[in-house]
């Protein structure tokens, strides 16, 4: 099970004995499907070789608010942005207390306070520093904000004593990190997904297609399943990592795309209609390669059939959401769409911005439906997918 499929976690290692266990907890999240890179304090230094870290991540490790190189590759609000979850494990007394009192005195702290993901700590300590007043109440003004704690275990420490203060282990870590996604908003529903491009054949060799990536689709299958459904995805030409858990089926062109949606809509109880599909293929396809001294000058279309709106009038449709990719007058385009189409949303983006574009690993969104037009801000397509599911189940089931 994948559970952190596409996630991006930022672990941050401080100044615990324990830290010798980071390259572990490193190996284990990306064992689930997750994308690391490591902050380490210079307390963490001392405990924990940086060349591990980053042969385990893959990643240059970062440790230092002052690298000029660093900041001008990924610099610390980057990192901040980039991140879904960050993990600080194991977390030192002195690193709780830091982020608990908003300090910004060192990479990983500043990091903390500019960031916008979920944060987790896994304190790793002395059973005494674990039991001290002020430690407990860093922790309670902690949980108060929404930082997660991933409790500490019992038994004999490092340094002799026995009690509460040692470092959960490096597999119960991941698992907790990924339970942050799990959920169970679709639990007994079914979920039908199209997405990627597709390729409208010209001749044997050359195609019309176009550059969808397929990230946005794969990461709404990935927080289907995650949410308990029973996911199908009809996957047209894409270059993302497949989700293992849902049930795929391979397509080339609209038409192929077309006749699997056909085959597999019955007893769906949400069609997402994902893929960027070619809206025209050539009107008649050359059985032999066009040799190039044929005079071509142009190459007649033909319109491909709708799939969305071809499921939008069958008699039982599922809720059906259509995406929409606008380089002008967002709103309005895909509101005529909503309407037109009759479906039950539309969730448009603007795909003349680069920086959300049909290849681009974040995505900026609008979803509308017939009573309200909701923003979703510049995120990770991942983090989006999860708000669209908690949209789409407010609003639909
Ligand atoms: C040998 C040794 C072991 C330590 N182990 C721990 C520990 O397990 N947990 C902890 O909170 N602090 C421990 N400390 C103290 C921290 O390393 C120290 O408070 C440091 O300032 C933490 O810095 P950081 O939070 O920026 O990483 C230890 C110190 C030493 C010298």
């Amino acid at each position: 099970m994948n559970t952190l499929d596409n996630k991006r976690i930022v672990l941050g290692v401080s100044g615990s004995i324990a830290a010798y266990k980071a390259p572990d907890i490193v190996r284990r999240l990306i064992d689930l499907g997750a994308d690391v890179r490591v902050i380490i304090t210079e307390g963490g230094r001392e405990f924990v070789s940086e060349l591990s870290l980053q042969t385990v991540s893959k990643n240059k490790v970062h440790n230092n608010l002052w690298d000029k190189d660093a900041e001008l590759a990924m610099g610390h609000i980057e990192l901040a942005k980039w991140a879904d979850v960050i993990i600080i494990a194991p977390a030192s007394a002195n690193t709780i207390a830091k982020i608990c009192h908003g300090k910004a005195d060192d990479l990983l702290s500043t990091v903390i306070l500019a960031t916008k993901a979920i944060i987790m700590i896994a304190p790793s300590m002395n059973q005494q520093m674990y039991a001290s007043k002020a430690m407990n109440e860093n922790l309670r003004i902690l949980e108060a904000r929404g930082v997660v704690n991933i409790e500490p275990g019992s038994g004999e420490q490092a340094c002799g004593d026995i009690g509460e203060g040692r470092l959960a282990e490096p597999i119960e870590i991941a698992h907790q990190a990924a339970n942050l996604f799990i959920n169970n908003l679709l639990i007994g529903k079914k979920v039908l997904i199209t997405l990627g491009g597709t390729i409208e054949a010209i001749d044997p060799v050359r195609f019309i297609s176009n550059n969808s990536s397929g990230k946005m689709g794969m990461a709404l299958a990935n927080a289907c399943v995650n949410s308990g459904a029973k996911v199908t995805m009809i996957i047209g030409s894409i270059s993302t990592q497949i989700e293992k858990r849902a049930k795929a089926i391979f397509v080339t062109s609209a038409d192929d795309m077309y006749e699997a949606v056909m085959d597999n809509i019955e007893n769906q109880d949400l069609f997402i209609s994902c893929a960027a599909v070619a809206d025209f293929k050539p009107a008649k396809v050359s059985q032999n390669k066009i040799k190039n001294n044929t005079n071509l000058e142009s190459i007649i279309l033909s319109k491909n059939k709708d799939i969305l709106e071809s499921v939008c009038k069958l008699n039982s449709k599922p809720i059906c959401i259509g995406f929409a990719a606008e380089t002008e007058n967002l709103i309005s385009n895909a509101t005529e769409k909503l309407i037109n189409k009759k479906c039950d949303a539309i969730v448009v983006n603007d795909v003349s911005n680069r920086e959300f574009g049909l290849n681009s690993d974040n995505n900026e969104v609008h979803f509308i439906t017939s009573k309200k037009t909701e923003k979703i801000d510049k995120n990770s397509k991942q983090i989006i997918a999860e708000k669209l599911i908690n949209k789409i189940v407010k609003y639909f089931f």
